[in-house]
């Protein structure tokens, strides 16, 4: 990693302000063009690996037979149809997860679904699960091989026909066993709060029905499921027992929250016609306390990824001993710039040396244990 002080600087003094002033999704659209342009040609893979990663020994985890090289992924929702996995390597994430993928194609709830709220230092999403779709998506990704690992988001198809508890099963086993072949691991998001129909299956009885569904389709690879941060602790611990007699691996904490009400939105900057759910800063603390919840609870029995509001590299160590083996994020990314990710993960090691961790496997939920 080259200058980050400066390359941060850079971001937020000179390109920040101008991305900040046009339409959101159209600059996640340009930014995802410059991506795939920028990870087809190796010369210039190799300058961004130059500029941007950070590699140490400490970061490095085995996880379920996955080889993390660092414990810093990017979140569901920015990669939507697999367009970066080439050059986000090189930008420093040591994984990823694509989508969501849906059973069918699905093109997104009306625009706008994407507003800033600086002050707040979040995004209001309500892009409706936007994605090409499992079947066009296997096909394009299908005999790739990825420099790091790569998770697979499978969310319900957003529109009228998955409205039943059946027809939504049947959707999510459909993109499941289409995708079985692709990436690494699966996600299993229930929580997207801004599809047709509501959040049905994080309802235990139906996660129940899910699962069942879920566990007769043949995988080795890992299988996580995404929750909503708003989830109470008590409902968390309905899910988790659901979860254990089920083929689930560990918990993704967390997807958006609903109240943007909440204190931590600056209701001022939020526009009348927004609605969806809100990411970043204002669901940071909720995204702490499940991971705590869930770690006290499971310890080490279930994997956990640590997500939402994540700024810093004391943001990531916090989730961490809190009981997150990996994190990921956007909105960070967005506020702070792509060099966050080597920042994000230099911060780190020195946490872990302060501390006295030889890795970073040895901090994970070191807020609980004697
Ligand atoms: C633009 C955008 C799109 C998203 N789309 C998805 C999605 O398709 N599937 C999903 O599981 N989560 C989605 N999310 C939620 C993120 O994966 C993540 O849980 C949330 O943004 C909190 O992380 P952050 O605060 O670092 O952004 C999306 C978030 C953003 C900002």
């Amino acid at each position: 990693m080259i200058l980050p002080k400066l390359q941060n600087k850079l971001y937020k003094i000179v390109l920040k302000p101008i991305l900040f002033k046009l339409d959101p999704e159209f600059i996640h659209d340009l930014f995802i063009k410059i991506g795939v342009l920028l990870g087809s040609w190796s010369l210039m893979r190799w300058k961004i690996k130059m500029l941007y990663q950070f590699r140490d020994s400490s970061l490095e985890q085995n996880i379920l037979g996955i080889h993390f090289t660092n414990p810093v992924g990017l979140a569901a929702g920015f990669d939507k149809n697999a367009q970066l996995t080439k050059i986000l390597p090189d930008v420093g994430f040591g994984f990823q997860e694509i989508g969501s993928i849906t059973g069918r194609t699905c093109h997104g709830n009306a625009k706008p679904r994407l507003w800033r709220i600086p002050k707040s230092r979040g995004l209001i999403v309500y892009y409706g699960l936007k994605n090409k779709g499992c079947k066009a998506l296997a096909k394009q990704l299908q005999d790739k091989t990825f420099n790091y690992p790569v998770g697979v988001s499978i969310a319900k198809t957003n529109d009228q026909r998955t409205v039943t508890e059946e027809q939504g099963i049947k959707d999510y086993a459909h993109a499941f066993k289409t995708m079985k072949d692709v990436g690494d691991f699966f996600v299993i998001n229930t929580s997207c709060p801004n599809a047709f129909g509501g959040e049905p299956f994080s309802d235990p009885l139906k996660l129940e029905k899910l699962l069942e569904r879920l566990d007769k389709i043949e995988t080795n690879k890992p299988i996580f499921l995404k929750i909503a941060v708003d989830t109470t602790n008590n409902e968390l611990d309905q899910l988790i027992e659901v979860a254990k007699k089920h083929r689930v691996h560990g918990f993704v904490v967390a997807n958006l929250t609903k109240n943007y009400q909440s204190t931590l939105v600056q209701q001022e900057e939020v526009p009348k016609t927004a609605k969806g759910g809100v990411s970043g800063k204002p669901m940071q603390q909720l995204s702490d306390d499940l991971i705590a919840h869930l770690y006290q609870t499971v310890g080490n029995k279930f994997v956990i990824v640590g997500v939402g509001g994540i700024f810093s590299a004391e943001d990531a160590y916090r989730k961490i001993k809190n009981g997150a083996n990996l994190v990921e994020l956007i909105t960070g990314m967005i506020y702070e710039g792509p060099q966050l990710i080597g920042e994000i993960n230099q911060g780190l090691t020195k946490l872990l040396q302060k501390d006295g961790y030889k890795n970073i496997a040895e901090a994970v939920g070191a807020n609980f244990r004697k």
